[in-house]
């Protein structure tokens, strides 16, 4: 297992994937890619959220091109139209001695859950009984929500190598998202590995107005907090202090491109008068200021972006070539990486690491 090259992993199917924002499915199918498979996205008439291959079965073509009759899925070749179970229902130039094709195409088991369309790629028998992350903040009033999508061409890996190794924040100087990060303790499990940091923050959010700190450096002051990012097979968390949660939300697209979704939330956990005010106006609150740190998370992701397709585009000249890894938590990620994508028992070598 420890010969297998990182770069070339598949994925474990048996876990939710996030393939979409609610807001990307509306009223017109939505094509997708998982880990090489397309897959379309389709509302029915409740509103439900189905997802089937994205593949006709008369002539192959993507039923992502189609349109939504109903409660069906209708293909745009020959207006061919299925259930959200894959069945064919209705062929319109169908003769009297013709029978409906018995064809059937691949569902899969879809949720849709705060703010997001998780897909579960693999043995849909596993799938009820496999934990989805969630992201709770995102209907709570007391967390400001901003999405930036990451569309990266490079493996899953060194998007979540670049996730758990805060000593690249050396690489966002200009956008004083953290500073001078330490590992302090590493933990792993068999979904899991927490890194926990000790690093110096930029924003404290404990007046109304602390939020403009978002907008203007000179409001900022460098002061210490933990630093702790989880690697929760196949996605990640990350805490700042008190006042900033973020999740990155991964779609592995193919061995050479990632989909993600970056999330970040704003805590106004510290205004205690806020949450004495009616529920609409929080939601108003929590509404308007949607998407306040958009500027931030967008730059941080095209920074990280440009390092990772780099890092790609060398391991595709030279794959033999190894790069220095100095960070402990890395080797711990790696492993979980390559434990969860072969299905092998993990092998950890003690519980807790212990870092110097
Ligand atoms: S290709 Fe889909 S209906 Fe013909
Ligand atoms: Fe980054």
């Amino acid at each position: 297992m420890q010969n297998l090259d990182i770069r070339q992993l598949g994925i474990n199917p048996n876990h939710w994937y996030v393939v979409a924002r609610s807001s990307e499915v509306l009223s017109s199918p939505l094509g997708i890619t998982l880990w090489n498979h397309p897959i379309v996205l389709f509302r029915d008439n409740c509103g439900e959220v189905n997802a089937l291959e994205d593949r006709c079965p008369h002539r192959q073509v993507k039923l992502s091109h189609g349109s939504i009759k109903g409660d069906y899925l209708e293909c745009a070749y020959h207006g061919w139209q299925f259930t959200p179970s894959g069945e064919c229902v209705s062929v319109s130039y169908l003769e009297a001695n013709q029978k409906l094709p018995s064809c059937k195409i691949r569902k899969y088991a879809v949720r849709e859950q705060d703010g997001f369309i998780w897909l579960f790629p693999g043995d849909a028998t596993k799938a009820e009984s496999v934990s989805l992350l969630g992201v709770p903040e995102w209907e709570h009033l007391n967390y400001i929500a901003t999405v930036s999508t990451i569309d990266c061409q490079a493996h899953y890996s060194f998007l979540i190598e670049n996730l758990m190794d805060m000593y690249h924040g050396h690489l966002h100087n200009q956008y004083q998202a953290w500073a001078s990060a330490e590992l302090q303790d590493l933990q792993e499990d068999t979904n899991r590995v927490d890194a926990h940091y000790q690093a110096q923050s930029y924003y404290k959010i404990d007046k109304i107005w602390s939020i403009s700190q978002l907008f203007f450096p000179s409001l900022r002051r460098l002061h210490p907090e933990p630093l702790d990012v989880s690697y929760v097979y196949p996605h990640w968390v990350s805490t700042l202090g008190q006042d900033f949660k973020i999740y990155c939300l991964f779609c592995p697209i193919s061995e050479t491109a990632t989909r993600a979704y970056l999330v970040h939330f704003t805590s106004l956990n510290s205004f205690w008068r806020l949450h004495e005010l009616p529920v609409c106006f929080r939601k108003f609150v929590k509404n308007r200021l949607f998407g306040s740190a958009q500027k931030l998370l967008d730059g941080l992701v095209r920074e990280d972006v440009k390092m990772m397709e780099e890092e790609q585009q060398a391991y595709r000249h030279s794959p033999q070539r190894r790069g220095y890894e100095l960070n402990r938590a890395l080797v711990s990620v790696q492993r979980l990486m390559k434990s969860q994508a072969t299905g092998n028992e993990y092998l950890t070598p003690q519980a807790t690491v212990e870092v110097n």
